[in-house]
């Protein structure tokens, strides 16, 4: 069995006295690519929030790389999230500086490394992305799928082990979004990354997902793989399966 890169134990959650998320309890694999589904405000973000410490939880334990985060120091936190990549949702570009510019931001911020080092690391990541040609332009001259690559070579930009997405392909046509699980798979496959990856897109879960998680009001119901999800007889599950 491959080790657990995330472990949740037990988390409840809530925003001041609105509890968000209640007693929710599940692992993610090294290697894999585990999706988190669920409808609208069923608390997806909210639980990736807690996942890199944004949030404390009311109680339970979360462990990433086998490590428990919800009691560890600043510093020694702050270490272990550079193994970490984030996509949020929404994936915010800075639209005054240039696409290389906006995907160097985390090696200016967290390496001494020299410059011609970081362009380097830069050009090798437009290039994992197919943005060659679009390191100079602004991130307004860029279409929606050409953002989102960009945001997504940033987030990986420190070559993290673990990658965090929210809604990656939200506001994709099909044939974007077809691109974009083609890259997260060569992110799984050739550079072994274990992603956690909320997105509603039937069509992508049935390509990308090795395992799928489906949250309901702050609850998860189902845990299992995607064969499994499709097989397992739970109405709502199957209809989702169904419908898209
Ligand atoms: N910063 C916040 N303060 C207070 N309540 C919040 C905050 N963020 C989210 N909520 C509430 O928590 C619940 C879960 O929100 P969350 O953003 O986690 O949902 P989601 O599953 O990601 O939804 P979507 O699919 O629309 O992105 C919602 O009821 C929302 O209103
Ligand atoms: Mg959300």
């Amino acid at each position: 069995m491959k080790p657990e890169i995330v472990k949740v134990n037990h988390l409840n959650a809530a925003y001041e006295s609105d509890q968000v998320l209640h007693d929710i309890s599940f692992s993610a694999r090294q290697g894999d690519i585990t999706v988190i589904l669920g409808a609208s405000g069923c608390g997806k973000t909210t639980l990736l929030k807690h996942l890199i410490r944004l949030y404390l939880p009311l109680s339970g334990t979360i462990e990433l790389f086998e490590q428990e985060i919800t009691s560890m120091d600043e510093p020694e936190f702050d270490a272990l999230l550079r193994r970490v990549g984030v996509l949020f949702q929404g994936g915010a570009l800075l639209n005054s500086i240039s696409v290389a510019e906006n995907i160097a931001i985390p090696l200016e911020q967290h390496t001494d490394l020299p410059a011609e080092v970081k362009d380097r690391l830069v050009r090798a990541k437009l290039r994992l992305v197919e943005l060659d040609n679009a390191q100079h332009k602004l991130p307004a001259e860029l279409s929606g799928g050409m953002r989102k690559r960009a945001a997504l070579a940033r987030s990986i930009i420190l070559d993290p082990s673990l990658l965090f997405c929210d809604e990656p392909s939200a506001g994709l046509d099909p044939i974007m979004t077809t691109a974009l699980d083609r890259l997260l798979l060569k992110l799984r496959d050739e550079l072994g990354m274990s992603m956690v990856i909320v997105t509603h897109a039937v069509p992508s879960i049935e390509r990308i997902a090795d395992k799928c998680i489906f949250m309901d009001e702050g609850v998860i119901y189902f845990d299992g793989t995607l064969a499994e999800a499709k097989g397992c007889g739970v109405e709502k599950i199957e209809r989702f399966f169904k419908e898209g």
